[in-house]
């Protein structure tokens, strides 16, 4: 804003009036001081005119024939005292006979008066006039001097009047100007600052509001309601003041619905503006990018620490159409894989800035992988078995099958893969069932005691061949569960089973089941092999095995645990694994109470 003092408009309409009023009574001032200076001189001139040639005709009338000097020096004394004014009498030589200012006593001593250019004057044009210092009574004078006589010249009669007389009429005419002047330039200047008062306060009012507008303040209303080019400005500027009021509401609310949905959304957003700068990040993307400090105004590369995300940023802005797509993968610390795209925000043909919005695609990719995997190790595991059906088929087919003995061992591998296989596919099946909902299940409050013994006395055979010894440590008083009866006695079957497969000869194995809140917490405690702890969180999946050739040597697909997981995630409960190297495991997991 302007910081030179301000003049109040009021007192600047105030002054150009003031100095237009002090010019134009200026020039009357000069103009009537000289007309009324010369008019007063004029007018004393043609006094002394009318006054000298009364004089003259008195005079020719009166001294027609003689000459008498003494009568002549009363004449001028008589008529000087009439009149007020100096006389002077004349004989056509320039010999002076009377005066109305000397004694009788200095008019012999006066000069010849013939050379006094008024007195040239008359005698030669009949009339003179002159202004000019009187050597005779010491004073600056105007003379009026006319020749007298019916028919030749007689002599010469002279009026004349001293300038200071003249001069004090018109100076005090000149008071009389200037003082009214002076008055007339008061009440301009008063009646002025009155009117400029009256007319700017209503700019005055409008330029406050306009100024709190300024600021952002907009219950301010100028209260002007002059009919006329004023009053139809304020009702402008309230106008204009309720349109930016509102416009601006309307951007803040769509801009703050806007920012909720952005700052909201799943996916990461990231706004730049038109050089580059982060002008907004969403809450996802700074969790995701652990941004804790003030990330507003700086660019992406000091916030994220990635080169890929600043040159996506820059060539959005550099080309400005066109979207921008990219996936990269960052290490934060965990893997984390993202498709990014990039847009350039316009408007016209202006660049405003630019949009990145991160999709996290790290699951998607992960599936993808899981079920390469899977279909990896599907095949797999179906190919070593019908690689051995096919095999001892063909052997028997070219001539085995006569060898009674042999033949009968190869039937027996025949068989024995056949029903791996079998397994295998009715694991899969069960697998998929389970994950796709598609698996009956029918919960009901069922007694765990019975599912238990029915699950060992399965075991027997195995366990007992490798003198392995199977405890329960059940209470009798038990809580029921609500569960599948046949799919509970799946999951037991499935750990009891690796707790003799991986057992060492003679080990031991406890079936232990607790009360928790809500829950039965039942543990299957081996004293096995156990499992080293960095293949502990992968043990879960589907064909993950610790020692892949012993597990298949006893028959394991890699499919028990992972179907152990989804059947007692779908009854509702958890299931966990702890185990010590060479010590044995606990498998636990709950299920709710009934
Ligand atoms: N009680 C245990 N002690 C030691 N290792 C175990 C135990 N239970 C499971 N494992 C390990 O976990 C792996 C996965 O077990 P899982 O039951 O899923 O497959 P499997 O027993 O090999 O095959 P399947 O159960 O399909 O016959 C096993 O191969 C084994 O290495
Ligand atoms: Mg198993």
């Amino acid at each position: 804003m302007n910081s030179k003092p301000k003049i109040p408009i009021h007192l600047k309409i105030t002054f150009l009036i003031s100095i237009i009023a002090a010019l134009a009574l200026a020039g009357f001032y000069f103009y009537l001081n000289n007309y009324l200076t010369d008019n007063t001189f004029n007018r004393i001139k043609l006094r002394l005119e009318r006054e000298a040639s009364l004089a003259k005709t008195f005079l020719e009338k009166d001294f027609s024939g003689i000459f008498n000097y003494q009568e002549l020096d009363a004449f001028s004394d008589q008529v000087g005292r009439d009149l007020g004014l100096r006389v002077t009498i004349m004989g056509p030589a320039g010999t002076v006979f009377g005066d109305s200012e000397l004694d009788k006593e200095s008019l012999k001593t006066v000069e010849n008066h013939l050379n006094r250019p008024e007195v040239q004057q008359a005698l030669s044009s009949g009339k003179g006039v002159s202004r000019r210092y009187s050597k005779t009574v010491k004073k600056y004078m105007l003379y009026l001097a006319y020749p007298f006589g019916n028919d030749h010249v007689r002599g010469i009669i002279r009026l004349s009047i001293p300038l200071s007389d003249i001069e004090t009429i018109s100076s005090r005419l000149k008071r009389v100007l200037i003082i009214s002047l002076s008055f007339s330039f008061a009440a301009i200047l008063l009646v002025s600052f009155l009117v400029s008062v009256f007319i700017s306060r209503p700019l005055r009012e409008m330029s406050w509001t306009a100024a709190s507008i300024a600021r952002g303040d907009f219950s301010n209303k100028i209260l002007v309601h002059s009919n006329d080019e004023v009053g139809d400005l304020a009702e402008s500027i309230n106008y204009m003041s309720e349109q930016i009021n509102s416009r601006i509401q309307e951007v803040i609310s769509s801009r703050s619905r806007l920012e909720a949905v952005l700052l909201s959304m799943f996916e990461g957003v990231m706004v730049v503006d038109k050089d580059g700068s982060i002008l907004l990040m969403s809450e996802s993307l700074k969790k995701t990018f652990q941004v804790t400090s003030e990330f507003i105004g700086k660019r992406p590369l000091e916030v994220v620490r990635n080169i890929e995300i600043q040159e996506i940023v820059d060539s959005v802005i550099e080309l400005k159409e066109g979207v921008e797509s990219r996936e990269i993968t960052l290490l934060l610390p965990d893997e984390k894989i993202f498709l990014i795209h990039a847009v350039p925000v316009t408007r016209g043909n202006n660049l405003e800035g630019g949009v990145v919005v991160f999709h996290d695609i790290s699951e998607l990719r992960r599936l993808e992988k899981v079920r390469q995997d899977f279909v990896a190790n599907v095949s797999h595991e179906l190919r070593t078995p019908l690689t051995s059906i096919k095999g001892y088929a063909e052997t028997l087919l070219q001539g085995a099958i006569d060898d009674k003995k042999n033949a009968r061992d190869f039937l027996e591998i025949i068989h024995s893969d056949a029903d791996r296989l079998a397994k295998l596919v009715e694991d899969l099946l069960d697998l998929s069932r389970i994950e796709s909902g598609k698996l009956k299940m029918t919960l009901k409050p069922c007694r765990l005691i019975p599912v238990v013994e029915r699950v060992v006395s399965l075991l027997k055979k195995q366990s007992g061949a490798r003198s392995i010894t199977i405890e329960t440590d059940i209470n009798k008083n038990l809580s029921m569960v609500m569960a599948d009866e046949k799919r509970l006695a799946q999951i037991l079957l499935n750990l009891i089973d690796n707790a003799v497969k991986y057992n060492k000869e003679g080990g031991k194995i406890i079936i232990k089941a607790t009360e928790s809140k809500g829950f039965i917490i039942i543990e299957v405690i081996d004293s096995g092999i156990g499992i080293p702890e960095k293949e502990l969180p992968r043990l879960f999946e589907r064909f993950y095995r610790v020692d892949k050739a012993r597990s298949r040597e006893l028959g394991g697909t890699g499919l028990g645990l992972a179907i152990v997981k989804h059947i007692v995630h779908s009854l509702g409960g958890e299931v966990s694994v702890e185990s010590y190297l060479e010590q044995g495991s606990t498998f636990r997991f709950t299920i709710p109470k009934a």
